[in-house]
């Protein structure tokens, strides 16, 4: 049956650690694979700006003796005339797999009933999956065994990232903390999908509106734009409601002595996090986004390698 990654709970424990662990064989020797040689081609599309994942999947994909076509949506059919499920099938015909970064997680979903081939979500309004890969690769290089951490997260909680980490979070066995003010708290029913995971990973989900609870003790420390792309007439509204949730070089300060930073990029300084801590020595923002790379390698390879 055809693999999808549509959102973090597409993998169960075992394969985002079957995964994890080819991104750093692939990280080791970057050409060591090279499932698409032929060449075959992936499709990557935007509907949204990107500069990490455009990139890295470009990349990624050439690495892997492939050939990367990138679409922008403002030039093709999908989204104006065409629907997912016919782009699609015109899709898999030609291509070994589709990367999209959209809006709604239904047009996702509905590019993937319609087709034969892989469909890797590369950003939606509600989840993340490809930066969470690399974000629990970086954790992972820097801090060892995932299963056991406090990762806390602090701001938009109802972001597609905050949804990334609480779903990819508990997969891996952490303890994920969003902090965030009760109106920007993740959906309900991420949560419960969390908590049922969690039970089986002996993770653990807990929501606050206290960022320096959240904070204490954690070892890792995350944050994300206050306003994400699709967002930018509430930008007022949000910097006055987020202000609270802030990184700061105090807010750091009551997190693990050896806690690490991280965060997706693009990043405004000052806003959910200060320049002294994004720049500062516990903040490995540059691994993480060179591991998209890597982590994207694994998950081309893992998926065409489904049957
Ligand atoms: N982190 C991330 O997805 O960055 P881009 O928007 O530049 O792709
Ligand atoms: N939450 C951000 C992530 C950017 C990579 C956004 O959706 O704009």
């Amino acid at each position: 049956m055809t693999r999808h990654l549509l959102r973090d709970d597409d993998l169960t424990p075992a394969e985002q650690g079957e995964i994890l662990d080819l991104a750093l064989e692939l990280k080791k020797d970057r050409w060591a694979q090279k499932p698409l040689a032929g060449p075959q081609t992936v499709a990557v599309i935007f509907d949204k700006s990107s500069t990490r994942t455009r990139v890295s999947f470009a990349v990624g994909i050439a690495d892997l003796g492939g050939s990367p076509l990138i679409i922008s949506t403002a030039n093709s059919q999908l989204g104006g005339k065409e629907t997912p499920s016919d782009t699609a099938r015109v899709l898999e015909r030609q291509v070994a797999a589709i990367v999209w970064r959209t809006y709604a997680q239904a047009g996702l979903e509905e590019m993937a009933r319609g087709t034969r081939v892989p469909v890797i979500n590369a950003l939606s309004d509600d989840f993340h999956p490809c930066q969470l890969l690399a974000d629990l690769l970086t954790i992972r290089e820097h801090k060892g065994e995932l299963r056991g951490l406090t990762l806390s997260f602090f701001g938009d909680g109802r972001s597609n990232m905050a949804h990334s980490y609480v779903l990819a979070g508990v997969t891996a066995g952490m303890h994920v903390r969003v902090a965030s003010p009760a109106d920007y708290a993740p959906r309900a029913d991420v949560i419960a999908d969390a908590e049922r995971i969690a039970a089986a990973t002996g993770g653990s989900i807990s929501l606050t509106t206290d960022p320096e609870a959240a904070a204490s003790g954690a070892d890792v420390v995350v944050t994300d734009t206050w306003v994400s792309m699709g967002k930018e007439e509430e930008k007022i509204a949000r910097i006055r409601d987020l202000g609270a949730f802030k990184v700061t070089s105090e807010l750091m300060a009551r997190a693990d002595d050896a806690a690490i930073f991280i965060h997706c990029l693009p990043a405004d300084r000052g806003y959910e996090v200060d320049a002294e801590v994004i720049d500062g020595p516990q903040s490995v923002v540059w691994d993480e986004a060179e591991n998209r790379l890597h982590a994207q390698k694994a998950l081309l390879v893992w998926l065409l390698s489904q049957d």
